[in-house]
């Protein structure tokens, strides 16, 4: 399916519209679902093409996963099999996080590699050592990964850098590991902080949420839970931005502004009038063009690299130079020639884009080439002047769910046209 947008920019998004369930809290939970025989519940699932390739991977395991609404049953009685194929997995790379519960649960798992992918590379070294580090024996053969887990062994893990992934994957593995397994530089990101929660829950014992060292003693055997799956804080800030790009009041209901610290920060001091409550987040950037504001990508709770391309769109159309560095994915610019075919100034430099701002964006066909590009000039052609076309909108739907029909809700003019 190559559906694309036809956008009529230029006027401001105004209206309230509700974050669903994030998108990378979910995934892990999924494929943590794995560790328990029983029926896991997710409330507050998004209905999303990833998470729909993820219950594909959970499928071809043995488990029986239905998704009603937002509400997601995950059955792994049955679970037989510990692959997750190279057709699944080099679709996306979360699927690799089954390995963990792979692992722990058989013993044995053959999961494909990822391969490369359009944020430049992405490899899972740091996976494969740490499990390494509890005992597991690892073999690479065609392209697979093959391991054999018989007698896990908590252990110290050092990470090299604090990967989401990793973390993720290595405390999957550790709840079935004899004795105490610490992870030092330890990924914090809502998503690992949630998946700690999760994992206790279903009676893990994992102490240090939310810091960068994790304590996982085990083995345990863990039981199916219920879960209410967080809000999409890059969703949320999606939609914050397109109402700032818009020059709009734009409310975010059902999502958490603690998770969006830096960002709101960012946001107001562009000039952009921010209110939170509990459990919403109001932007008004109706009163005159943002200022531009510099921003470095960082690990949580620094400023998320998945919403760099979209806070870059913003700087576009803002009074003055910003300048966005990546620090977490050097290479993830894609958006930057086709906000440029926006009319946009924008140059760069190793893992830093340079923005000049102009006054007004003007319409035109752009193309989408990952998730949070797709969104980046979805926004850009919400505010430029005219008729847009954006082309390869299935990279956005694996990260957002119905985003057209909640940008139509805010007042936008925007039409999906199926191929
Ligand atoms: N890295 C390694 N070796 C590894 C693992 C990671 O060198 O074994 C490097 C990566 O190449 C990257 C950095 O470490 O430069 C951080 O990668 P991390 O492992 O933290 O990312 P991830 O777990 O693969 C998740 C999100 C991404 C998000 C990153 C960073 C999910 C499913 N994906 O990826 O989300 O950008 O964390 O916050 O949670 C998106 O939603 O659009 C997206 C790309």
């Amino acid at each position: 399916m190559m559906d694309r947008f036809e956008i009529t920019g230029g006027s401001p998004l105004n209206g309230a519209v509700d974050c669903a369930g994030s998108k990378n809290g979910a995934l892990p939970l999924m494929a943590a679902s794995l560790l328990a025989e029983g029926v896991t519940v997710l409330r507050n699932a998004p209905n999303l093409q990833d998470v729909n390739m993820m219950a594909m991977v959970l499928r071809v395991i043995g488990a029986d996963v239905h998704l009603s609404g937002s509400e997601m049953t995950i059955d792994c009685t049955h679970c037989n099999f510990w692959e997750a194929p190279y057709e699944l997995v080099r679709k996306m790379r979360a699927s690799f996080y089954v390995l963990g519960p792979l692992a722990a649960r058989f013993k044995k798992a053959k999961v494909s590699l990822p391969g490369g992918c359009n944020l430049g590379p992405r490899p899972v070294d740091l996976h494969l050592k740490a499990l390494a580090k509890l005992g597991a024996n690892i073999e690479l053969d065609s392209g697979y990964v093959y391991v054999d887990a018989g007698n896990l062994q908590g252990a110290r893990i050092d990470l090299e850098i604090p990967s989401v992934g990793a973390t993720g994957n290595i405390l999957m593995a550790a709840v079935a590991a004899e004795g105490k397994t610490t992870i030092h530089n330890a990924a914090c990101e809502p998503e690992i902080q949630q998946l700690v929660h999760f994992l206790n829950k279903m009676g893990a014992n994992i102490k240090g949420a939310g810091t960068q060292a994790l304590e996982i003693t085990g083995p345990s055997k863990l039981k199916p839970v219920a879960w209410e799956v967080d809000p999409d804080r890059i969703e949320a800030a999606t939609l914050l931005l397109a109402g700032a790009i818009t020059k709009g009041t734009v409310t975010v209901d059902k999502c958490r502004a603690d998770h969006l610290g830096l960002f709101i920060e960012k946001l107001r001091e562009a000039g952009a009038e921010i209110t939170v409550t509990d459990d919403s987040i109001k932007l008004d950037a109706s009163q005159g063009r943002l200022r531009g504001v510099d921003i470095k990508t960082n690990v949580y709770p620094g400023f998320p690299t998945d919403i760099q391309p979209m806070w870059t769109a913003l700087m576009t159309i803002c009074e003055g130079d910003s300048i966005i560095t990546d620090t977490i994915y050097p290479e993830r610019f894609n958006h930057i020639p086709e906000l440029t075919r926006l009319g946009a100034r924008i140059s760069k430099d190793l893992n830093t884009a340079h923005v000049k701002g102009v006054e007004k964006l003007k319409g035109a066909s752009v193309m989408c080439s990952d998730i949070r590009a797709a969104a980046a000039v979805t926004l850009g052609a919400l505010a430029a002047e005219g008729n847009s076309h954006a082309l390869r909108i299935y990279h956005l739907d694996r990260g957002y769910q119905k985003f057209e029909e909640k940008i139509a809700k805010l007042g936008g003019n925007i039409r999906r046209v199926r191929e």
